[in-house]
């Protein structure tokens, strides 16, 4: 197969976190074309004729999906529709990032592309039918699955890493939970992994992550070691908490498609890459 054009990837979302890694193809900002807008996403996606669009741009914020479960649908679900007729149109491949989140969490290995989905949140559940949408109304279509995707470095990360960074390095505690786990990934990795899926042709279902498992706790240790104080990171149980956040106790991914570096490996070169340390 020919190399991909990357100059005719439609990326809608690309000014988000893990957008922020894509820096080829038309990245149109959501004022130039909002994907609720559907009768302006069909005319953009006419006129600059992409070979493959990257839908990015859902509703991320967990707690307000759960607040407003109709913005979430709208943005999650209905949105996917909409990209995957403009897709349809031009016969391009839609390419979805969705999310370990489609699972129940009460598995006790890592979830593969065979597991079946069975969403316990409106995040998840607003994902699943995003993904259902591609799989009923796209001709080409890819459904990327990620699980606690990290990057943005200084200037964008407010997110757990940054913000136990900016607390370790004025000599601040944190607390991180031990008892919930997820496959830390690294955005700048998952782009790079797929756009190689995409360039070989892959399609369907994939799992895009880190290799290996992780808790909140564990991984901020290894940010505190490389700062050289892990005396002042504590660990937190989830189970202990009060909290409404329904978090999953194991989102943790595998592929039988896709192989990343470990996610020990992938936070160390964020860190030393992004973060200097
Ligand atoms: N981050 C993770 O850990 C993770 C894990 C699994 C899956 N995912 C999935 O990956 C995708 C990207 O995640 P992310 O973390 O990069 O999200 P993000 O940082 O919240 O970025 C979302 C992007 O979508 C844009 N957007 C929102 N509504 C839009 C609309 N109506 N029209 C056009 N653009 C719109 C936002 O633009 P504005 O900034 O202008 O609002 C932003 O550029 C999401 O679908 C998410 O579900 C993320």
């Amino acid at each position: 197969m020919d190399k991909l054009d990357k100059t005719r990837v439609l990326t809608i979302g690309s000014s988000g976190l893990i957008g922020s890694y894509i820096d080829f193809g038309l990245r149109p900002h959501r004022a130039e074309l909002d994907v609720l807008d559907q009768v302006a996403l069909m005319a953009f996606v006419r006129a600059e004729k992409p070979h493959t669009i990257i839908h990015l741009a859902g509703a991320t914020d967990t707690r307000a999906c759960e607040q407003d479960p109709a913005k979430a649908y709208m943005r999650n679900a209905v949105s996917a529709y909409y990209v995957a007729l403009a897709a349809n149109a031009v016969d391009a491949k839609a390419v979805y990032v969705s999310t370990s989140r489609v699972f129940n969490g009460k598995k006790k290995t890592s979830y593969t592309e065979d597991d079946m989905p069975d969403p316990q949140s409106i995040y998840g559940h607003s994902k699943y039918l995003g993904e259902s949408a591609f799989r009923a109304v796209a001709k080409k279509y890819l459904v990327a699955r990620t699980c606690w995707v990290f990057g943005g470095g200084p200037k964008r990360d407010s997110k757990f890493y940054g913000s136990i960074i900016r607390a370790l390095k004025q000599d601040q505690r944190v607390s991180a939970i031990d008892d919930v786990y997820g496959s830390p990934t690294y955005a700048k990795d998952f782009i790079a992994a797929l756009m190689d899926a995409i360039d070989s042709g892959v399609s369907g279902v994939v799992h895009i992550g880190n290799t290996g498992i992780a808790s909140r706790y564990e991984s901020a240790l290894l940010v505190a070691q490389r700062l050289k104080k892990p005396e002042l990171v504590e660990k937190r149980m989830y189970s202990d908490t009060q909290g409404y956040d329904l978090l999953p106790e194991n989102e943790s991914i595998v592929s039988a498609r896709v192989s990343l570096r470990t996610w020990h490996e992938a936070l160390a070169s964020y860190l030393k890459d992004e973060w200097s340390i």
